[in-house]
């Protein structure tokens, strides 16, 4: 069976762009693989978190996991911190890296723009991201296309490890949906719908309640004309929306076009709103179910048993590969 891993940051409240680049493909692979999902808090903190908010939110976002449809029978649903040889492998691959690669990624720039000191972890961030990928030997990584680039970097260090060492690690392939993998805020198609923008009106929030989730559609940014049509070249607002229809309603944009044919945006914008809160209210009330239950320790507690019995025997094998002195 072919191994996916992939890892969703608990730093501030989840979008509907986490759901649709990467959660809903979380649900579907995990039916025929091997399937690893962390909460990488780890990765959270290369930029300052406040202590009380960074635990809720590790468990918020666990219990979104559960919520959005993984079955913790299936997959293996984890904290990065709570399997060291995250960290352990991470620090073998910021000394593969080069700073150059470094320099390069896009998220690095445009996380560090501005900024009068940043740290060391916000910058060899992707050599971390390559060991939780490394480490399980994933052949599929389900990702949101702001991802590509990081995933390029793990592919060059498997490689780069392998031919230094020898044979250690499978070269992962990202797993990027078709429509959606760059879901765009709400007030401006030409950034990315963030969990991180200061505006609550640019995202839709896992969590918003059905009337915020109508509001902010009703007051979403869109093209001017008024004819609903695919084209993010020349109508990036509309087919933003048109692509969060399509998730949330099971429809393709062919078919969405054909609805909406002579319409305008008033009644497409109204469906799309309820499409919207129809997905999301359910996951909502099994969110609160599973955080009312407690079952969530347990959960993290057997999933990460099971990702630090493969993880630990890999940085293993690696560890012996470099001529470390095994214990
Ligand atoms: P993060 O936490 O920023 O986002 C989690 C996932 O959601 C996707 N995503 C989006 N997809 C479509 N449209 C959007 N607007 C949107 N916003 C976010 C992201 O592409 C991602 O798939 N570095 C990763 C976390 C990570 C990871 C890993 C991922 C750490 N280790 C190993 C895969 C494998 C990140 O910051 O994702």
């Amino acid at each position: 069976m072919k191994r996916v891993l992939s890892g969703i940051q608990p730093s501030g409240q989840l979008t509907l762009g986490n759901y649709i680049g990467a959660m809903k493909n979380f649900v579907k692979l995990q039916h025929d693989h091997h399937c690893f999902f962390m909460i990488v808090d780890l990765h959270a903190i290369t930029v300052p978190q406040e202590p009380a908010a960074l635990r809720e939110q590790s468990e918020s976002v666990a219990a979104l996991f559960i919520a959005a449809g993984i079955d913790p029978a299936k997959a293996s649903v984890f904290l990065q911190s709570h399997v060291p040889a995250h960290a352990e492998l991470g620090w073998i691959m910021t000394t593969l890296v080069y700073m150059g690669e470094l320099e390069r990624m896009t998220q690095f720039k445009d996380k560090s723009a501005g900024k009068e000191s940043v740290g060391a972890g916000l910058f060899t961030y992707p050599a971390l991201m390559a060991a939780d990928i490394l480490l399980y030997n994933a052949d599929l990584v389900p990702v949101g296309d702001d991802q590509k680039q990081h995933l390029e970097i793990t592919r060059d260090l498997a490689h780069r490890f392998n031919q230094r060492y020898g044979e250690q690690f499978t070269v992962p392939e990202p797993y990027i949906p078709q429509v959606g993998a760059r879901i765009m805020s709400l007030d401006d198609a030409s950034k990315k719908m963030s969990k991180s923008n200061p505006n609550p009106g640019s995202y839709i929030a896992l969590l918003d309640e059905p009337d915020v989730i109508r509001k902010k559609i009703s007051r979403a940014v869109t093209d001017s004309g008024r004819e609903i049509k695919f084209d993010p070249a020349s109508k990036p607002e509309v087919s933003n929306l048109m692509s969060i229809y399509a998730h949330c309603a099971n429809m393709s944009v062919a078919e969405i076009e054909a609805k909406y044919e002579g319409q305008g945006y008033g009644p497409f914008k109204k469906d799309l709103a309820e499409a919207v809160v129809a997905t999301l209210e359910p996951l909502q009330q099994r969110y609160k179910d599973i955080r009312a239950s407690g079952e969530l320790k347990t959960i993290l507690r057997q999933g990460a048993e099971q990702a630090a019995e493969i993880a630990n025997k890999t940085v293993r094998d690696a560890k012996e590969k470099m001529g470390f002195v095994l214990p």
